[in-house]
């Protein structure tokens, strides 16, 4: 039987601009136990800005939401608490207990980024990335959807050739709390010729494959009915489990066509014709790498939100960008990235498709109006910093452009 959190995605395509969706079962923890939108008007949110840009990008999002919810009569309650680099300079550790309790209890997290020079050099337990990583393991969110979608107004600022970068749409489902990141044994020490050695482990139980497999298959399915499953079963025993589980389960979703690759060829087909993907599902590691380099088709990193979600509980949402140091401070950070996590927030952990959509079409508004920030600028449109951007995006909130109109 599918899980709450299948059962959602079986019922909506998920990051899609243009189509004004009519009621349909949306939130996480409102399909836990209804199949129905929310009902509820007030929410608890808990903002985790982080390090960095993170809180320049959360400042931005934060007001979207204050007032495209209010727009739709919905009360937003933020809480506002400390991870990575800022919570080890006030508490001594990357997730402090108040942090993470207070994450559980709320309907939604939405956090900026993690990380910076300064705690470069920390042991790994008092790394801000460890923080992070115990974040997504505490609030239990296996399954990461990282969409990378190029907007028609920023085809010129991908890498790629406009041929090659327009219409891209695809989704990179990211196993989040297993894998190598997490397996054991794992260390440092010394082999048998007296070498130092680091080590990890890259393990998978049949379960963590099924059930992100059946996401991914269920995403698929309301998508463009193509699921690429990318591994490195060549070489890997780890990797060969992952293709038998997914190819096992390929019998019950006779309607989606399945493919493997492997994680190399993948990599090269991402940047040589992107436009053959629609779905891809792969582990953790993979999905890290491969997910940063579909940004950059994109245009910028700075564009792209995600969204994890798990069977039961709040969702985290973030931007797949990190800390970017080498801009922290100076109002340069793009906030889109995390103003479209704030709307995935809406649709995937709120249940709340209208709002969701508004600033969505505010974003789209936006670019449509020409403002840039410096990393998606290009001849003839407006350079904007973070919060210059941050009161357009609001101004568009205010006046509402359908998507359909905006695109
Ligand atoms: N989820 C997270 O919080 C997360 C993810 C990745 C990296 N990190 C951490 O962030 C720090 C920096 O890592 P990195 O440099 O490899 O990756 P990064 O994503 O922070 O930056 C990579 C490049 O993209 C640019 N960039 C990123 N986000 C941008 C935005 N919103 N607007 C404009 N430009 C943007 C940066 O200026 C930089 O040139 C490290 O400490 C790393 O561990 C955190």
């Amino acid at each position: 039987m599918a899980s709450s959190v299948q059962a959602q995605l079986l019922q909506t395509r998920p990051f899609q601009f243009r189509s004004s969706s009519s009621a349909r079962p949306t939130s996480l923890r409102c399909i836990c136990s209804a199949a129905a939108p929310s009902t509820k008007r007030s929410y608890s949110i808990t903002l985790l800005p982080g390090d960095g840009i993170g809180p320049e990008v959360v400042s931005v999002a934060k007001d979207v939401l204050l007032l495209a919810g209010s727009l739709h009569g919905i009360k937003l309650d933020f809480q506002e608490k400390l991870l990575g680099g800022a919570a080890l300079d006030a508490t001594g550790v990357p997730l402090p207990d108040d942090t993470l309790s207070v994450a559980k209890q709320s309907d939604a997290v939405l956090l900026g980024a993690i990380g910076g020079y300064k705690w470069d050099k920390n042991e790994k337990h008092l790394k801000p990335e460890t923080g992070l990583l115990q974040l997504r393991e505490g609030l239990q969110v296996f399954a990461n959807l990282r969409p990378a979608k190029v907007f028609p107004q920023l085809v010129d600022a991908s890498t790629l050739k406009r041929e090659v970068a327009e219409g891209v749409d695809l989704m990179v489902v990211r196993e989040l709390t297993g894998g190598i990141y997490f397996g054991k044994p794992r260390g440092f020490g010394t082999n048998e010729h007296g070498d130092e050695i680091g080590f990890n482990t890259e393990i998978y139980a049949a379960h963590e494959v099924d059930r992100i497999a059946r996401v991914a298959f269920n995403i698929a399915r309301k998508r463009g009915g193509k699921l690429c499953s990318v591994d490195k079963a060549n070489v890997l025993e780890a990797s060969m489990f992952w293709r038998k589980r997914v190819l096992a389960l390929a019998e019950e979703y006779s309607d989606v066509e399945l493919s493997h690759m492997y994680v190399d060829n993948a990599s090269m087909q991402l940047i040589r014709y992107p436009k053959q993907f629609d779905t891809i599902v792969t582990n953790n590691i993979f999905g890290d790498i491969l997910s940063d380099e579909a940004s950059m088709i994109t245009g910028s990193i700075g564009m792209l939100p995600s969204a994890s979600l798990g069977d039961s509980g709040p969702g985290l949402f973030e931007p797949i960008h990190g800390s970017a140091p080498d801009i922290a401070g100076q109002d340069k950070a793009n906030p889109f990235a995390t103003v479209l996590s704030a709307a995935m927030l809406l649709r995937y952990g709120l249940g709340e498709e209208k709002v969701a959509d508004r600033i969505e079409s505010a974003v789209l508004e936006t670019l449509n109006k020409g403002f840039r920030t410096a990393d998606i600028y290009s001849a003839g449109t407006k350079l904007v910093g973070c919060k210059q951007l941050g009161e357009e995006i609001l101004k568009s909130v205010e006046s509402h452009v359908p998507a359909a109109a905006a695109v």
